[in-house]
C-alpha cells in the first residue's frame, strides 16, 4: 500500500426497483422485483476506493444495529475497507429508495437514519489525521465535513464530492481542496439556474474562485479537470452500455481518491476514475457494481 485514503460519508441499504419510466407525482406504476444491496455515497466511494487497489481505504460511517447495518459491513469488508471506525447506533440504518429505467437513469430518495447522527471523535480523527486523502460528501452533516477537514494533516486534501447538491457555508468553501460535481451539481454551486446550460469551462471557472481544483462529471461527455493557474483538461468518456449508472459517480471519486493518495496527479487519477465509472454502469447496484483494479486498468489503456 503506498497511501491512505480516509472516506467520511454516509451508508445506506439500497432498496431497488426497476421501472419501465419513473412515475409522477401522484402517479403509481407497477415495477419489477425488488433488489436490496449495499449503498450509500460514502460506502460507495470507499468500496471504490479499496478495489483501485494501492490505498488502505478506511470509512467513518454510522449505521444501526439491524440486518442492514450487517449487510453494508459485510460489503465494505469484502471490499477490503477498513469498518473499525464505524459507529453502531441505536436508530434505523440509512435507507435508499431507488428506481431505475431502462436506460439505467436512476431517481433516489434517502432516509438518512444513522447518517445524520455521524460523528467525529478522536479515534476517527486520529485516522483522519494519517491520511493521504480525505474524501466526503453531503449525506452527512456538515459539522462532520468540517470535522474531518480540522483532522487533516497539513497538506492533506480535502476532496469533496458534492452530492446530493445543498448550498454550501463559507467556511465549508474554505477547505475544500478538489471539488467533484456533475453538471447540475457544478451548476447549483456556480449560482446559475438551469436554463442558463452553462457549459462545464465557465462552470468550473466560476467554482475554482472558490476552491483550488474542479472536476465536473459529464457522463457521456467524460469530465473536465480545473485547477487554478493551469489549462483546464477534458478527460474522454468511455462508450459502454448503461445498465444502471446507481454509484458509478461514487466509484469515480473513490477511484479518484486511491490514484491521488498513490501520488497521482488530477488528470491521470481523473483518467482512471472514468474508467471505472464506465465500467460501474455496465453493472446493477452500487458497490456490487465497483469493478476491480485490474479490469479498470485494462480499460483505461485503452483510451
Ligand atoms: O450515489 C448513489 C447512492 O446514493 C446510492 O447507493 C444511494 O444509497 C444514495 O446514497
Amino acid at each position: 500500500m503506498s497511501g491512505r485514503v480516509v472516506v467520511v460519508g454516509s451508508a445506506n441499504v439500497d432498496l431497488v426497483v426497476d421501472v419501465p419510466r419513473h412515475p409522477s407525482g401522484g402517479e403509481t406504476i407497477l415495477g419489477g422485483d425488488l433488489r436490496r444491496s449495499p449503498g450509500g455515497k460514502g460506502a460507495n466511494q470507499a468500496a471504490g476506493a479499496a478495489r483501485a487497489g494501492g490505498a488502505e481505504t478506511s470509512f467513518v460511517g454510522a449505521v444501526g444495529r439491524d440486518d442492514s447495518a450487517d449487510l453494508l459491513l459485510a460489503s465494505l469488508r469484502r471490499a477490503g475497507v477498513r469498518t473499525d471506525l464505524v459507529w453502531r447506533l441505536d436508530v434505523p440504518t440509512g435507507t435508499a429508495l431507488i428506481t431505475v429505467d431502462p436506460d439505467g437513469e436512476n431517481a433516489i430518495v434517502v432516509a438518512p437514519g444513522a447518517n445524520s447522527r455521524l460523528a467525529v471523535e478522536s479515534p476517527q480523527a486520529e485516522r483522519i489525521a494519517a491520511a493521504d486523502v480525505v474524501l466526503a460528501q453531503l449525506e452527512i452533516p456538515l459539522d462532520v465535513v468540517r470535522a474531518a477537514a480540522a483532522a487533516r494533516r497539513p497538506g492533506a486534501p480535502l476532496v469533496l464530492n458534492a452530492a446530493p447538491s445543498r448550498p454550501l457555508p463559507d467556511d465549508v468553501w474554505d477547505v475544500v481542496d478538489v471539488l467533484v460535481v456533475n453538471e447540475h451539481e457544478a451548476a447549483d454551486l456556480a449560482g446559475h439556474a438551469p436554463a442558463e446550460h452553462a457549459d462545464a469551462e465557465t462552470l468550473a471557472a466560476a467554482l475554482l474562485e472558490r476552491v483550488p481544483a474542479v472536476v465536473v462529471t459529464l457522463g457521456g461527455e467524460g469530465s473536465l479537470v480545473a485547477r487554478r493557474d493551469t489549462p483546464p483538461v477534458r478527460v474522454p468518456a468511455h462508450r459502454v452500455e448503461a445498465v444502471d449508472t446507481t454509484g458509478a459517480g461514487d466509484t469515480y471519486c473513490g477511484v479518484l481518491a486511491a490514484a491521488l493518495a498513490r501520488g497521482d496527479d488530477l488528470p491521470a487519477a481523473a483518467r482512471l476514475a472514468a474508467a471505472a465509472g464506465a465500467l460501474a454502469v455496465t453493472r446493477p447496484g452500487a458497490q456490487d457494481a465497483v469493478p476491480a483494479a485490474s479490469e479498470v486498468a485494462a480499460l483505461a489503456d485503452t483510451a
